[in-house]
């Protein structure tokens, strides 16, 4: 009997995915879902089996590894509804995310040193500053969008610090990459512009290098001399500034709502501050803005959880099923930020496998910082509207989960 394809876009898992995910979870490790004009694609609700799939070399991102594949796979889809030069499209498909195995693996290779513990840490003291800064101009006005005028104009200033881009320039980015997420705006514009933009800084560095991961990426050789293309390169900074950007600035408002409305863990966290590290797991568990992980695709017949999944089919994660699954966090929707997790079953907010978080201590120490700031260092911060009045806006089913706006006065 052919499986029934189960709707993302049913408002049960709009008004309350949690409760929906959980009824789907321990109906069957394995759902297939469905998205207006795609193809189905089989979710896995399950913690531990989420684990294993997104580690299971069988699955891949590029469906271009499918041997004897046809058709587009859903990244390609979406690129061909835009109207994106080839350049750009190549771009897009040469990045860290859409890669597989050995290739992947050496482009992590060229970034990953700036993400240890080590180099992470040594940013505290300047994402400090940057968030001191943005936390007074905030509390002298009194009130306004959280996310407008704190959480984005944080995360844009670190990743941008990060890899290179001039504090001149700053602004324009936060411009592109909103406008990328708007509903309301022709966002091609804002893609080509940002590709654009890349493309010159990035041709500047070359001939006049500076102190920072541009340049750094322009000039670095991998252990086999192999150098990456310039297409690599400015594949590499998008996604670098892509998925550092939206995804943190909308965890702060989301731990920030989560504490507020357990005013216990707060209350907590504001007598022992030195706890707030290790409760930013238990905030990111609950409050991530990432629901699913990307679509894989087999690349043979083969069975999973019982479940014949051909080759060729989708298939991808709920993240945020897997991190309420009641079999792995005891009483999973309380939020205890004092939870102890046993080793390797940490949440999954930040994916597993090869492809994990590159920047999961960055958005942990970032998530650290902005709580510290806006909730243990002060008392007074208060949502100005009634809690149904904040809104998500999900631009694709299972996409980020997105506040349109998050108003507090401090
Ligand atoms: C709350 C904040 C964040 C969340 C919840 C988050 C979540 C995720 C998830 C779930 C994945 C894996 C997706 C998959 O397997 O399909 C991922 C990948 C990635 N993230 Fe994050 N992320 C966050 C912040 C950041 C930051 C600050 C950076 C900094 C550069 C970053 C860089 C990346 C990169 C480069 C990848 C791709 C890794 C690869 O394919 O090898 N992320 N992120």
């Amino acid at each position: 009997m052919a499986e029934p394809i189960v709707s993302l876009l049913d408002p049960e898992f709009e008004d309350d995915p949690v409760g929906a995910l959980a009824r789907l979870r321990e109906r069957a490790p394995l759902a297939r879902i469905g998205f207006p004009g795609g193809p189905p694609v089989w979710l896995i609700t399950r913690g531990e089996e989420i684990r294993a799939a997104l580690s299971d070399p069988r699955f891949v991102m590029d469906l271009g590894k499918v041997p004897g594949h046809q058709g587009m796979s859903i990244a390609e889809e979406l690129l061909a509804s835009l109207d994106l030069s080839e350049e750009i499209v190549d771009y897009s498909k040469s990045n860290l995310q859409a890669q597989d195995g050995e290739n992947h693996a050496r482009l992590r290779r060229f970034v990953a040193s700036a993400f240890t513990v080590r180099r992470i840490e040594a940013l505290r003291p300047r994402i400090e500053e940057i968030s001191a800064r943005l936390v007074d101009a905030f509390a002298r006005k009194g009130s306004g969008d959280l996310l407008v005028e704190y959480a984005t104009p944080l995360t844009c200033a670190v990743i941008c610090e990060l890899v290179g881009i001039d504090e001149a320039d700053q602004p324009q980015v936060r411009t592109w990459m909103d406008e990328y997420t708007s509903a309301d705006v022709d966002f091609t514009t804002s893609i080509r512009g940002m590709f654009e933009y890349l493309r010159t800084l990035i041709a500047r560095r070359r001939t006049e290098p500076a102190d920072d991961m541009i340049s750094a990426l322009v000039q670095a050789s991998d252990e086999d001399g192999d150098r990456l293309s310039e297409a690599e390169v400015i594949s590499m900074v998008a996604v670098l500034v892509n998925a550092a950007y939206h995804s943190t600035a909308h965890f702060i408002p989301s731990a920030v709502l989560t504490l507020l409305d357990n005013p216990d863990q707060l209350a907590l966290l504001r007598a022992r501050p030195e706890a707030l590290p290790h409760a930013v797991h238990e905030l990111m568990r609950i409050a991530s803005p990432i629901p699913t992980a990307g679509p894989r695709y087999a690349t043979e017949d083969l069975e999973f959880v019982g479940v014949t999944v051909r080759k060729g089919d989708a298939l991808t994660g709920s993240l945020m099923s897997a991190n309420y699954d009641p079999r792995v966090f005891p009483e999973p929707e309380r939020c205890d930020v004092e939870r102890a997790v046993r080793r390797g079953e940490g949440h999954l907010a930040f994916g597993a496998g090869p492809h994990r978080c590159l920047g999961a201590r960055l958005a942990n120490l970032e998530g650290e910082i902005a709580l510290d700031h806006l909730l243990l260092r002060r008392d007074s911060l208060e949502i100005t509207v009634s809690r149904d009045k904040l809104r998500y806006r999900e631009l694709i089913p299972a996409g980020a989960r997105m506040f349109t706006a998050f108003p507090v006065s401090l």
